[in-house]
């Protein structure tokens, strides 16, 4: 059975496809798009054809910052699962990389892990709640499925619009939650105060990434720190997927400006589910004061993982690496932009690369780039997440047959036959209901 046709029988099992948004295949190309995986190494995935694929793509959705497979991780990992991976007693792996993450990040004492990364932001908004005693968190940008998040869509279609994901649906969240969430604008103070005044007395907790593509405004940060110490309520920086692109720790490391959690989960463990929420020792403490706890957030193969992530990526110092990889792509893009006369926009921080392109029917023509370029053996969208393994020679091959796919583009786009020349439907753009 070929990716697509498992997917559609999938449809049918699981509601939406898969277990992640980003992952449906309606989201690249639909009926096309390969779809499942039999084998991932490196930057190459093989599919359930046997068709082999450089990924130029979301790299696992930022999961896998060294490359898939990873031998040294994965060396660790088999060794965790022959001595066993779960047992009544803990494992002496989640100490270990307590110490190991308030070394890196010498503002923090305490450290919690779960495996997932908007449960380990569920976990840091309740241990936030717990410690200032209120129920209202202001907050800005994506953080995860929970109901405390999607709380903000409550009895509104449009608090995150500007946000990551806007309209997601808050179907099944109780309808009293309704305020407990209120977004403000990343670098927007007038929209933080207004939140802020809008909370009231029950002002409990601010929730935001550090930044992500876009630097802060001067005074953006500080004065959101200024404003939660003099209120007593703690500031949680998500990194979940900022963390670890540019340096080896919190992307928080490289601002003046420290919180009192941050949350870490995807890139720290390359692929094995782990995150972790570190915090000072005074807001830590208030996870002893209500309950947060299960049973899977104590095995072994993650922290495992984590350890060998994260030693591997201070080793290598995969952060400018990273960076750097992420900076090749954004020029090869610009160039194979202005040598075709494509219209494009690049933006996002160098290892979280994207374009947009600037045509009416964007969303067409950007299927169409995935159509073309998946012909030629490249996962790719306008994302391009970093990799370690994504090497220079990897990144100029795959920039070679971008020049080759921007000219085509080009010329569709004059002869107005970008959606003749799609063979499926143009993908999805964002949340959507999906017909089975
Ligand atoms: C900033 C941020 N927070 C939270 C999450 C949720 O993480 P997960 O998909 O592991 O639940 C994501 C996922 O993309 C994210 O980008």
């Amino acid at each position: 059975m070929t990716g697509p046709e498992l997917y559609r029988r999938a449809k049918k099992r699981i509601p939406g496809g898969t277990q992640l948004l980003s992952k449906r295949p309606e989201m690249f190309l639909p009926d096309e798009w390969p779809a499942y995986y039999s084998e991932a190494r490196g930057v190459e995935l093989v599919d359930l054809d046997g068709r082999r694929f450089v990924d130029m793509s979301f790299s696992a959705v930022g999961s896998c910052i060294l490359g898939y497979a990873d031998p040294d991780v994965n060396a660790a990992v088999k060794s965790a699962v022959d001595r066993g991976s779960m047992a009544t007693l803990n494992c002496p792996e989640e100490a270990e990389l307590a110490d190991l993450l308030c070394e890196l990040h010498p503002w923090a004492e305490m450290v919690r892990y779960t495996r997932c990364g908007g449960e380990a932001m569920a976990a840091a908004v309740r241990i936030a709640r717990a410690r200032s005693r209120k129920g209202t968190v202001v907050f800005c940008g994506y953080h995860g499925w929970q109901d405390w998040y999607l709380a903000a869509n409550v009895g509104t279609s449009d608090a995150l619009v500007g946000h990551l994901l806007p309209g997601l649906d808050p179907a099944g969240v109780p309808a009293q939650l309704a305020g407990t969430a209120i977004p403000f604008h990343y670098n927007d103070l007038a929209g933080f105060h207004a939140a802020v005044a809008k909370a009231g007395n029950d002002f409990g907790a601010v929730v935001m990434e550090p930044t992500r593509g876009v630097d802060p405004a001067p005074g953006f940060l500080e004065t959101i720190r200024n404003v939660t110490r003099a209120r007593g309520v703690p500031l949680v920086f998500d990194e979940v997927t900022a963390g670890w692109r540019l340096n080896t720790g919190g992307i928080h490391l490289r601002l003046a400006v420290t919180p009192d959690i941050a949350v870490f989960a995807k890139a720290i463990s390359n692929g094995y589910p782990m995150s972790a929420i570190i915090g000072t020792g005074d807001t830590m403490q208030a996870a002893q004061e209500t309950f947060v706890s299960s049973t899977y957030w104590t095995e072994r193969i993650g922290p495992t993982a984590a350890l060998a992530t994260i030693r591997k990526h201070r080793a290598l110092d995969a952060g400018p690496r990273l960076a750097a990889a992420g900076a090749r792509v954004k020029k090869g893009w610009a160039e194979a932009a202005r040598t075709a006369g494509l219209d494009i926009t690049i933006a996002g921080m160098d290892p979280l690369a994207r374009f947009t392109l600037n045509y009416p029917n964007a969303q067409a023509v950007r299927t169409l780039f995935t159509q073309e370029m998946l012909d030629l053996g490249y996962l790719a969208s306008n994302s391009f997440y970093a990799m370690v393994a994504h090497t220079d020679e990897i990144i100029d091959r795959y920039l070679a047959t971008v020049r080759e796919v921007f000219a085509l583009l080009k010329g569709v786009i004059e002869e107005g036959a970008v959606e003749k020349r799609l063979r499926g439907p143009v993908a999805h753009a964002g949340f959507y209901r999906l017909a089975q």
